[in-house]
Formats: C-alpha cells, structure tokens, sequence
C-alpha cells in the first residue's frame, strides 16, 4: 500500500521549491510569535543544510514516508531534534503541496517563455535567410497559389505569439498564494498570509480556503495551453516531414535530426520532426486525464488529486527537451531551389490571378471563375499549361484572354501583386517581419 500511494517517485522535483516555501512559512511564524526566534533559526539552518545535500545528491530518501514533503521534514527532525517538528504548525500538506505547485509551475512557465521566444526568433531569422524563395501554397493538400516560404514560416511566428499569451494566462491564474488554508479551513493561528506571499513573490491570495486546496484549474490551464502549443508544433513537423520527402523535395534537414534506415542505405528518417507530432498524444493525454481526475471530486483535497503531477511533469519536461532541439533543426534546414523553382513554376497557381483580370474587364467574380474553370479544363484535357495555349485559343473563353497575359501566369509577378496587409508580397512581407520584429522585442 505504501508504494503503490506513494508520490515520492515523481514528487522529488518539487524538494528545492519546498525548502523555500517552508523557510518563508517559518519566517512568518517567528514574526507572528507563533515559535520562537532560535527556534526558526535551527530549522532554518536545518532545510539550508538539507538543500546542500539535496544539490549535492546526498539526501537520503526513503520510500517509507510518502511524499518529499514528508521525507523533508523526517529529514529536518533527524538534524535538528523534535524542534523540527514545529515547522508543520499552521499547515497541512494539503496547501503545502498546492504552494510548492504554484512555485514550481512560475518558474517553468519563465523558462518555456524564454524557450518559446528563442523559437519565435528562430522562425523570423529563417524568414529573412529565405527571403525571395516560392512555394506552392496548399488548400486541401493541393496546390493553390503560390507563396513566400518566408510568409509560410511566419504563420508560426503568430501562432507561438498567441501560445505565449495563453501561457501569460496561466501564470496569471498561479500568482495566487494558497498557504494558510490549512487541510480546508484555514487555521486558529494568528498567521500573517501576506507575508508569507510577499516574501514569495506572489501577487494575490486565494480568499478562500477550500478554493485553494481544491483548486487544480492553474494545472489544468497549463496543460491545455501545452496542448494547443504542441498541435501547433506538431503541424510545423508534420510540414518538414512532407516537405523534406522525396514527393515534395522541397527542403532538407541536417543529418544530426535524422536517422538512417537499419535495412534502407538510402533512408533518411526525421525522427525529431515525428517525435514533435507523436509527443503530441502523451501532451493531450495528461490534459484529458487531468480533467477526469477533477471531475467529481467533492470538495476539498481528495488522494486522487496525487495524479494532477505526473502528467504535468511529464508535459514540462516534454516542452523542455523539444523547444531548443527543434529551434536548432530549424536552423539546420536548406531548400532545394530547382525542386522547389519546377513545383511553383506550375502556372494553374495563377488562375485565380486570371479570374481576377476579367473581374477587372468588367465580369463578376462568378463569371470569371466559371470561365478560368472552362479553359484549365481544357488544358487538362490538351495536355498543355495554359502558357502554351495560343492567344486565339484563349480567346475563344473571353475575348480579354486573347490580350498579352503572360505576367499574370508568372509565379513571381503573382506574388507580388499581393499587397494587401498581411499578404504573400515581398513588401507585405517585409512588414510583417518588421511588426514580428517589434513584438519579439
Ligand atoms: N503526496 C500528496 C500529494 O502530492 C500529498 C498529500 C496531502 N494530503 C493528504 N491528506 N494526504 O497530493
């Protein structure tokens, strides 16, 4: 039984943020006069001393205590004598554990920021290194009209915009201080609960002692932001795999994010780019149970709330491990201009540039589509792209056809015709290069 409830497995990674919640916890009750000045001293000295064994992998752990709260503790009384055992006064494990969580999760929502920053400037130095490269845009799988490879990449650029703010929205939701709850309802000690928030860098209490027991919703929150970041990243993976597949051609990855085939001499595999997109369903599944585990549960702490840490943690470090090596393939990649110069080269990109000229001679948007629709399905049928078509034959579809078009099926001349704010064109992209600078900064 012990084993099987024990949290101290996966718990250990919240020993550092522990210390340094119950030295504030204990500075507060020697303030308040709830224990006494030598006394907070040797159990100060105590938990400092504990921290150098655990930086220095000494401490002892065992398994027959619980959790790392209670191994700390046991720890603390072997150093220091009974008096240790006044550190738990005015608290429960229940907000003990809920603080060292909101410590531990500001923290690593700092450093995934930073993670996240560096991959945003990653994506805007590959944008400017590829200035001037087309692609073929896709709708459905299916070539479209083509683009800038850099407006392609910037797309994640705003993406990883909007997944820092959510993360701005989960650290707001872990900037409440929970201590002083007590197991549910607070305590008869004459705490000082601001104290102890201030001295942690907190920006608000929870009101309520039992909301901040219960409360797994900052965990919660943080999961789905996760979710969402690693859908993201796992489309921008799924994109390299395609692109750097000998269908597409497009790109190549360096070999130190590859792996060759045990069987296949000419394999070279993507591996990090499909562990991005695979690690996608361990992130979802932490999300999904998390949201099982609350839901009814009654109020306050319930044993089944141990199981809000693993995925967690397991998320944490999955961010961690794949932000920086992911930021470094990028970096990595080249594009393989003759394969990429054929594929837009494809002149149906430029039909809808077509319709749009007969809109300007006067039809409606309707009627132009229906006519390029008539004349590529001619050329289907011919065989021929729409650049070998004889002015003559064109003209037989409109009579505006039969004028000098060539500029409106050149892939670089459609390109820059998209002007508009937000748009594929050189210019447009360029300034939106300059406002993703700006915001980056
Ligand atoms: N190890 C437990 C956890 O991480 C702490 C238990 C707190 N309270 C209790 N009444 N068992 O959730």
């Amino acid at each position: 039984m012990l084993h099987f409830s024990a949290s101290l497995p996966f718990d250990r990674r919240l020993a550092f943020v522990d210390i340094k919640g119950s030295i504030a916890h204990v500075q507060m009750l020697k303030k308040q006069g709830i224990i006494a000045s030598e006394e907070s001293e040797q159990i100060i000295n105590g938990l400092e001393e504990i921290r150098v064994e655990l930086e220095q992998g000494q401490f002892p752990y065992d398994l027959d205590f619980e959790d790392i709260h209670m191994n700390i503790e046991k720890r603390l009384t072997e150093m220091i004598g009974p008096v240790g055992g006044k550190l738990h006064t005015a608290r429960s494990r229940n907000d003990q554990v809920a603080l060292d969580t909101h410590l531990y999760m500001k923290e690593e929502i700092k450093a995934l920021d930073l993670l996240l920053t560096q991959l945003q400037e990653t994506i805007l130095h590959l944008a400017e290194r590829f200035e001037g490269v087309l692609i073929p845009g896709y709708t459905h799988l299916q070539r479209a009209q083509p683009v800038l490879l850099s407006h392609h990449l910037l797309a994640y650029f705003w993406m990883l915009k909007r997944d820092r703010g959510r993360l701005e929205g989960v650290l707001k939701h872990t900037d409440l201080m929970p201590l002083g709850a007590g197991a549910l309802a607070g305590t008869g000690f004459d705490i000082d609960r601001l104290q102890v928030a201030d001295s942690l860098g907190f920006a608000v209490l929870y009101e309520n002692s039992i909301d901040a027991v219960s409360d797994r919703d900052y965990i919660i929150e943080f999961l789905s932001f996760a979710a969402i970041l690693m859908m993201h990243l796992s489309r921008l993976c799924e994109e390299l795999i395609n692109w750097s597949s000998a269908e597409f051609g497009f790109i190549e990855i360096d070999d130190a994010y590859t792996t060759g085939s045990s069987m296949m001499p000419q394999k070279k595999n993507p591996d990090l780019a499909e562990l991005a997109r695979g690690k996608t369903g361990r992130v979802y599944g932490s999300l999904i149970a998390l949201l099982t585990v609350m839901k009814g549960l009654p109020l306050a702490y319930n044993k089944d709330m141990q199981e809000d840490k693993e995925g967690f943690f397991d998320t944490v470090d999955t961010l961690k491990g794949l932000l920086p090596l992911l930021s470094e393939m990028l970096k990595t990649i080249t594009v393989n201009s003759s394969c990429l110069k054929e594929a837009v080269d494809d002149d149906y990109l430029c039909a809808t540039d077509l319709a749009d000229y007969l809109v300007k001679n006067g039809l409606t948007f309707r009627e132009a589509h229906h006519i390029v629709g008539s004349l590529i399905a001619y050329c289907r049928k011919e065989k021929k792209r729409l650049r070998q078509l004889a002015s003559e034959i064109r003209g037989r579809f409109h009579p505006a056809l039969a004028e000098e078009i060539s500029s409106l099926l050149d892939p670089v001349k459609v390109v820059e015709a998209r002007r508009s704010r937000g748009g594929t064109a050189p210019s447009a992209v360029k300034e939106q290069l300059r406002l993703a600078w700006k915001e980056l900064s």
